[in-house]
């Protein structure tokens, strides 16, 4: 359904903006197991791949919850530090960098490209909600292909705080002159879900690898398993 402004309308009939979680959601993470199996050996690379990604995340949770604020970028290396020294693995002088680099450099998942060209075409407003920096946020869209989908992308670092603090999708909101309930959250994040929930934006939840859902918070409003379903799932 369209609303009057052209674009597709949101239950209310106003106008309804699609914001994307990146990290898992647009672009896949998997290069970086791949890297770090290269570097480590496949165990002890997969086993640290795993740590990475949850410590990077338990230090954004962290940080929030101590009302500190330190960027992606260095959540990211910090949390990496933490990986190699819990499987004991040390990498060659540079390595560590240039695997923080490889956020910059993460694919699609197939279905993203095909997904945001379809729904382009029927003139959703898509936009970026992420806890990377504008700066990673930016390379990351640039070097995928996703770019030109996305004139808005919002960085949590505007507010100095990560998902799921509801500062940051009231921020988006704002930034996209809206109201929340004008948003619909797109991620493959449970947590990223229940916290747009509870700060009163629609939710869709890509879930690709048939898990279960957290079990605290609002259930997502719609789930799908893979983002080229979203069109359909949205009525489009
Ligand atoms: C992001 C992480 C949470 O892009 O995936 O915000």
């Amino acid at each position: 359904m369209a609303s009057r402004t052209g674009h597709p309308a949101g239950a209310a009939g106003g106008r309804e903006v699609l914001a994307f979680d990146l990290y898992g959601t647009l672009v896949d993470p998997i290069a970086i197991a791949g890297e770090l199996g290269r570097l480590l050996g496949d165990a002890d690379g997969r086993e640290a791949a795993g740590l990475w990604r949850s410590k990077q995340l338990e230090y954004s949770f962290r940080l929030t919850a101590m009302g500190r604020y330190e960027d992606f970028c260095w959540v990211t290396a910090r949390a990496l530090d933490f990986a190699l020294a819990s499987v004991g693995g040390r990498l060659p002088d540079g390595q560590a960098e240039r695997l923080v680099e490889l956020y910059d450099h993460l694919r699609p998942f197939p279905d993203a490209v095909p997904a945001m060209r379809a729904l382009a075409d029927l003139k959703y407003e898509l936009a970026v909600l992420s806890n990377g920096t504008p700066a990673m946020i930016g390379n990351c869209l640039d070097n995928s292909g996703l770019g030109e989908f996305f004139g808005q992308r919002i960085s949590v670092d505007e507010v100095r705080a990560f998902k799921p603090s509801p500062l940051v999708y009231r921020h988006a909101a704002e930034r996209l002159s809206v109201t929340a309930g004008q948003v619909r959250l797109v991620t493959s994040n449970a947590f990223d879900c229940v916290g747009a929930s509870a700060a009163g934006m629609r939710t869709v939840w890509v879930n690709r690898s048939a898990a279960p859902f957290d079990t605290i918070g609002a259930q997502p409003d719609l789930t799908v398993p893979a983002l080229d379903r979203l069109p359909a799932a949205l009525g489009g």
